[in-house]
């Protein structure tokens, strides 16, 4: 059995929402697991901490989880065109990671929720692919084979799955937005399988 990590950060539940999706796709591939983690937020005061265990929701992310796992799906609101400081934040304690080159060569990829249709999907998921390239990371997109990528009217991209949430947060996930999601889980667990076996 492998895991797949699916890292992200949600202040509103909207990129909480894709991962579980994500996470459904990776573990409808045989012999795949997917391993949910979350980051703490950030504070203005450096030397506030939160506490260690999140007061609901899955763990915070250890760079354990990211040596163990066999791929990596990562997610972020988008704030201003970018990814969430929180995850930022966590992306730059893993210089130990990229010294020892613990994430070459595993598969990875993307996701972003945004209030507005044209408020930044595309630049945050090509953002959070940078560090990832830095690691040696192996970054994947969707493929237009997924039909959803060509006949959806929100979120989708393929640069990875994306939702418009509206500016109050709370609009569902469509149909072709779910479908993504779950696309991106299959063909990130479907990638690391095939790696395992070479
Ligand atoms: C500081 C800040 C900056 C934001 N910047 C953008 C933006 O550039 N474009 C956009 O469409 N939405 C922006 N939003 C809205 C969030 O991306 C949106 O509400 C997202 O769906 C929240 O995801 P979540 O429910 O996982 O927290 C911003 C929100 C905050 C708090």
């Amino acid at each position: 059995m492998q895991d797949i990590l699916v890292l992200y950060y949600s202040r509103h539940g909207a990129t909480a929402q894709m991962a579980q999706l994500i996470a459904r796709g990776i573990e409808s591939v045989p012999g795949c697991a997917a391993r949910i983690r979350t980051v703490p937020p950030v504070s203005a005061v450096c030397a506030a901490t939160a506490d260690s265990i999140p007061d609901d929701g899955p763990p915070y992310a250890s760079l354990e989880d990211l040596q163990e796992c066999a791929g990596l799906a990562l997610g972020s609101p988008t704030r201003f065109g970018n990814m969430a400081a929180p995850l930022k934040y966590f992306i730059e304690s893993t210089s130990r990671l990229w010294l020892s080159g613990t994430l070459a060569g595993k598969p990875a990829g993307v996701f972003t929720s945004t209030s507005s249709m044209h408020g930044g999907q595309e630049t945050t998921l090509l953002a959070m692919m940078l560090p990832l390239l830095h690691h040696g990371m192996l970054v994947m997109g969707l493929p237009y084979t997924e039909p959803e990528l060509l006949s959806t009217t929100s979120g989708g991209t393929p640069y990875g799955p994306s939702h418009t949430a509206g500016t109050d947060s709370k609009r569902p996930l469509t149909d072709a937005e779910k479908a993504l999601c779950v696309a991106l889980g299959k063909r990130l667990a479907s990638v690391a399988s095939r790696l395992q076996s070479d």
